[in-house]
């Protein structure tokens, strides 16, 4: 089995890698020439926990390979797979599909034999019907069948996602597509992972709607959070507690500042433009889009008022910068919104991520750059932790007090316990969670 994968992104080189990892001959194609430069030297042009080591054993096993040159990966595969970039296109939210479609056109010139042509990229409705009627329009005497089959892995834990999915979902009514890739994933039915094989517009469907819902999920909570605030209740003890309902599941149910990463605000985007285009607006999503998108700005007035109202003139230790831990992405993360925010009401910042910020660096401006978390706090009025970072798990209080000019802390992601804070005579501010300040006289 061979198999060209379109497009070197996270989704591209994790599935690549992973299938290479299955024994099949992958050949991993990207025009960006400087990355395949890096990928052919060992170089990793993002961060993901264990992709260094799996691209490196199967390079050497002769399985992965990296090339600019997409015709001959086509002319030898039995099966294609577009895992290009689908972002969201300028001004209207739609997902740009101009990458994917080009995909299509150098892949049809080079098809030799029988193909499957697989969308993996997040692709709306009815994408994988054009695909098929632009490579058959260029090519009316090949052989293929174009198969959607959306890929669910997340930044940090691509690897297990891929190779332990909850699910495979194969969109294609051609029982030759499905044989041939029901043949690629057979080491994942080998560990009984589920494989729904369904229609290609279904297929697509279900990868936009799962990510409405995560969506939707997280916002639920951040919602409630804001009610905990207000009746004194808990909202990680509300999460649990209904998370116990197995209709409900407790995954998905931590309050934070709001969602960020290259997916679930772009495919909210494209969800919700698909369906006001088919007349049927889904006003749930609209919703958590604009709750999302408030919620994420209100953020700096949180750090604010922890700081009695005003961060003129003050110094703000920032903790964390990417939109999850375990990855150096920081494509609309909150501290997007929240650093500039505290910027333009008078803070000077000081920030630090394990591995955010060299990406940071490129939008951010005027933060001063430091080289680990204490370091960061030192000389600062308060302390606000953006991403729960395991590195940010088991911070010295007492250092912490020594460091600080005032014992604040701004905890975004619910790391530590309100009591112990009190204890530990910090003044602590949390997401969902009763104020034990002002009991501990802080
Ligand atoms: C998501 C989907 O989970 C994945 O299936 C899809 O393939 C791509 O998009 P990803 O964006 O990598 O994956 O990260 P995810 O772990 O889903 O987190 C997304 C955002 O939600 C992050 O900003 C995270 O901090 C936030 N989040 C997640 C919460 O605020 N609370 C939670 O309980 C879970």
């Amino acid at each position: 089995m061979r198999i060209a994968m379109i497009g070197t992104g996270y989704v591209g080189l994790v599935s690549g890698a992973c299938l290479s990892q299955f024994g099949i001959d992958v050949v991993c194609v990207d025009k960006d020439r400087d990355k395949i430069d890096g990928l052919n030297r060992g170089e990793l042009p993002i961060f993901e926990p264990g992709l260094d080591t799996l691209m490196a054993n199967n390079v050497s096993a002769g399985r992965l390979i990296f090339s600019t040159d997409l015709p001959p990966a086509v002319d030898k595969a039995d099966a294609v797979f577009i895992a290009v970039g689908t972002p969201s296109r300028r001004g209207d939210g739609h997902a740009d599909l101009s990458h994917v479609f080009d995909a299509a056109k150098e892949i049809a010139a080079a098809l030799n034999g029988y193909t499957v042509v697989a969308t993996k990229s997040t692709v709306p409705v009815g994408t994988s019907d054009e695909v098929e009627r632009i490579i058959g329009s260029l090519r009316p005497d090949a052989e293929f069948d174009v198969v959607s089959n959306p890929e669910f892995l997340r930044e940090g834990s691509a690897i297990s996602d891929f190779m332990r999915p909850d699910r495979v979902i194969i969109g294609t009514e051609s029982k030759r597509a499905g044989e041939v890739m029901g043949h690629i994933y057979r080491p994942l039915y080998l560990i009984e992972t589920p494989v729904l094989f369904t229609t290609r517009p279904t297929a697509e469907l279900i990868k936009y709607a799962a990510n409405g819902f995560l969506a939707t999920k997280i916002t639920f909570i951040n919602q409630i959070a804001n009610l905990c605030e207000k009746v004194g209740a808990d909202v990680q003890d509300v999460a649990r507690g209904i998370g116990l309902d197995g209709r409900i599941g407790p995954k998905f149910l931590h309050a934070g500042p709001g969602y960020g990463g290259s997916c679930f605000p772009k495919d909210m985007l494209a969800l919700a433009r698909t369906a006001q285009e088919a007349g049927n607006p889904l006003r749930i999503v609209e919703t958590v889009i604009e709750i999302n998108n408030t919620r994420k700005r209100q953020m700096a007035e949180r750090i604010i008022d922890a700081c009695g109202g005003s961060v003129q003139g003050k110094t703000i230790a920032i903790l964390g910068l990417t939109f999850k831990p375990n990855t150096d992405d920081i494509r609309n993360a909150p501290s997007l919104d929240i650093l500039p925010a505290l910027q333009a009401a008078g803070a000077s910042l000081r920030a630090f991520d394990p591995k955010g910020m060299e990406e940071a660096k490129e939008i951010l401006t005027g933060i001063h750059w430091c080289g680990g978390a204490y370091e960061s706090m030192n000389g600062a009025d308060a302390l606000a932790i953006l991403t729960e970072w395991n590195e940010f798990r088991a911070l010295d209080f007492d250092r912490i007090k020594s460091l600080l000019k005032k014992p604040v802390m701004v905890d975004l992601r619910n790391i530590y316990n309100p009591r112990e804070m009190a204890e530990a005579g910090i003044q602590y501010f949390c997401i969902g969670r009763s104020d034990m300040n002002r009991k501990a006289g802080l």
